[in-house]
């Protein structure tokens, strides 16, 4: 019975493959670039059926598998991406296109990724290991170009990081390219850090380290020099109705009354005006960066083309970027709405059909509440992995305020949701902090939230007294005092203002602020991300200011070129690269060894009695640890009561037991339960 209808899919795919083809030729779509299938290592195509009685050939045999396996796991998922696809676009060719395009993909990704999927289909928690580590970089300011990361994978070994996210690194106009986020060609790299071959080398020279490659896909906008803008732009219908266009404010205007401004300051408003079209179009986010409209089901294949094309590179992350954006709807805030969901699932469950050991990591910073629908549900899964946002905020806030108190409840929340969720772990990134926080908590405090807000800039600033912080603030809004804050983990630890006052104390609470948040972000649950450059305490960077292409955006204080000589510098006892390095070598090798770090473990929190010191207690079958962390300048003691047994300090290896622990001021302790003696 499967069988046969693994056989009427096999069937169907080709004789889809054959009238897409056919249709291709005829329609205006196919002259555009982005229906090119181009794929530098393209597989076996699939085979002609010999006649009766003559001996399959080799080939043909792996090709008759192949279709196989694509047949039995469409056969899988066929009917939900039918309803889903039908419910939302109701078009039975675009549908059909869009199965014979995965098909054709399918086809063309080479064996060693088709290998890698099915070792992942066995063991589909594969990345739930203790060993995983991110790290993510700027490809031009980490190395050059792709070459040259090929070139530093040592580097990335030494780090024990088993997963790099490139930052955007596709076609995107200088000066017009929001860090990349603004892609002109999703099919070509960036000519200056090099080609879809190299990108092919370096995913397979890290696969052959076991490391894993992630990447952005930004699928809510092109840049407005995509193909698609130029034409919509000059005005073919077919292309504007890829974009939201108007030819007067009458729609934009009640789309301005609900949706909210992502960039106040630097890119006021969610329309652009365009004198030539004369045209306003959708861009949320920079004028230059045009919403895609996903009512068009052209714009939702072909971005799965492209999605797919990318995977065939040997992607084994895709990040889905700006995600809760991609659908808009008048009288709505044109976030986190319910076809978004639709897109997603129906995105998860391609890849689950084409390139199954592709992870998607959903990036949606918002409240805990907005973030977790990306996991979707157990049944129906959509995102992999999403990042701990709220999370990373909050520890921020606990350094500033010295009060663990929030960032224990927002503990508690992420550990009580299923352990199928995998949440990314993080102190920085490449954009700004929002100060998203539990205000409503907060408030039952007596804190305000703009004062709050006012108070955590004026502290990461330094403007306060007991703050060594610095860094700048991001898209300071005059009208709602909002204001983001963007600086490197070292600057913001104090170790910037340290070295200029050659204060050698500061500098030393500085450095133990900085491995104490890395000791606890290692201990949450979850995959740790480095972002590139803390490993050696990378400062803040003020040359942006200096390009009229950059200074204008303040998030580039954090996105300097990496200071290759702090690295060399990791062998001078006493550096603060040196320090750093070597605490976080230790930790992340210590995390490898331990069970309890997996990260489906039970992961929970204990209360220190102490404002300023939190406990995180993790367990895995009969291996328990503790990790206590001082928030404050001062030394503190951990009220805990842990009576289960002997606890020894994984750092130093002495035993100690885990009650009233003495902890110095931003100190840490991990501990390990020693097995009960006799
Ligand atoms: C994401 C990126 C951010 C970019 C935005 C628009 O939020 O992280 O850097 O500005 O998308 O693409």
């Amino acid at each position: 019975m499967i069988k046969k209808q693994e056989e009427r899919i096999v069937s169907a795919m080709k004789k889809k493959i054959a009238d897409a083809k056919k249709a291709d030729t005829k329609t205006a779509d196919a002259k555009t670039t982005e229906l090119k299938t181009a794929e530098p290592k393209a597989g076996k195509k699939v085979s002609t059926r010999k006649a009766a009685g003559t001996k399959p050939k080799k080939e043909e045999k792996t090709a008759g598998r192949e279709e196989q396996v694509f047949a039995e796991r469409m056969a899988k998922y066929e009917d939900e991406l039918k309803w889903l696809y039908m419910e939302l676009y109701d078009n039975s060719s675009m549908y059909a296109e869009l199965c014979s395009k995965m098909y054709e993909f399918y086809m063309e990704r080479n064996k060693d990724l088709k290998a890698s999927d099915a070792e992942r289909a066995e063991n589909p928690r594969w990345y739930y290991g203790n060993d995983m580590l991110g790290m993510m970089f700027y490809i031009d300011n980490f190395a050059g170009n792709m070459e040259g990361v090929r070139g530093k994978i040592d580097y990335l070994q030494r780090c024990n990081v088993n997963y790099i996210h490139l930052m955007p690194f596709l076609e995107s106009p200088k000066g017009r390219s929001d860090g990349g986020y603004a892609v002109a060609d999703f099919r070509k790299v960036q000519e200056n850090l090099g080609n879809i071959e190299d990108l092919c080398r370096l995913t397979k020279a890290c696969h052959e380290k076991k490391i894993n490659v992630c990447m952005d896909f930004v699928m809510n906008h092109t840049s407005e020099d995509h193909e698609w803008a130029k034409r919509a732009r000059a005005g073919e219908g077919e292309y504007m109705s890829r974009y939201f266009f108007y030819d007067n404010w009458d729609i934009p205007a009640r789309y301005e009354e609900t949706v909210p401004q992502v960039f106040p300051v630097t890119a006021p408003g969610n329309f652009t005006w365009l004198p030539d079209a004369g045209h306003f179009v959708m861009t949320t986010f920079y004028p230059y960066q045009w919403d895609l409209n996903y009512r068009n089901p052209r714009v939702f294949n072909e971005m799965m083309y492209n999605f797919l094309f990318l995977t065939n590179c040997g992607m084994d992350i895709i990040r889905i970027d700006a995600v809760p954006y991609i659908w808009k709807e008048i009288g709505t805030s044109c976030r986190n709405l319910p076809k978004v969901h639709t897109i997603v699932r129906m995105m998860r469950i391609i890849s689950e059909i084409v390139c199954p050991g592709v992870l998607l990591l959903g990036e949606v910073v918002m409240e805990p509440e907005k973030v977790v629908p990306y996991f979707g549900t157990v049944e129906k899964p959509e995102c992999h992995m999403l990042y701990n946002v709220t999370t990373m905020a909050t520890t921020w806030h606990t350094v500033a305020t010295r009060d663990v108190s929030l960032l224990r409840n927002q503990l508690d929340i992420v550990n009580a949701l299923p352990k199928d969720y995998v949440f990314l772990n993080y102190l920085r990134c490449h954009d700004d902090i929002g100060w998203g926080l539990d205000y409503r908590s907060l408030r039952s405090q007596g804190i305000d939230e703009v004062a709050h807000k006012k108070y955590l800039n004026d502290y990461f600033r330094g403007y306060t007294g007991s703050s060594n912080s610095r860094g700048e603030l991001y898209n300071e809004d005059f009208v709602t005092g909002d204001a983001r804050f963007c600086g490197t983990t070292a600057s913001m630890c104090g170790i910037e203002r340290a070295e200029a006052e050659e204060n050698e104390a500061m500098l030393d609470s500085s450095i133990r602020m900085d491995q104490m948040l890395h000791a606890y972000m290692f201990m949450q649950s979850g995959i740790p991300v480095l972002y590139s450059g803390d490993e050696v305490g990378q400062l803040n960077d003020y040359s942006y200011k200096d390009d009229p292409d950059r200074c204008e955006d303040s998030r580039y204080i954090h996105r300097g070129k990496m200071r290759w000589d702090l690295v060399d510098e990791i062998e001078t006892k006493g550096s603060a690269p040196e320090r750093i390095f070597h605490m976080l070598d230790r930790l992340e090798k210590l995390r490898r060894s331990l069970k309890a770090f997996q990260t489906d473990a039970d992961t929970w929190t204990v209360d220190t009695w102490e404002r300023e010191v939190l406990c995180i207690a993790r367990a895995s079958g009969d291996e328990k640890i503790l990790g206590i962390f001082n928030f404050s300048e001062h030394d503190r003691t951990a009220w805990i009561n842990e009576t289960d047994g002997m606890y020894e300090d994984l750092l130093t290896g002495k035993q100690m037991k885990a009650q009233g622990v003495d902890i110095p001021a931003y100190g840490f302790f991990w501990l390990k339960r020693l097995p009960a003696e006799g």
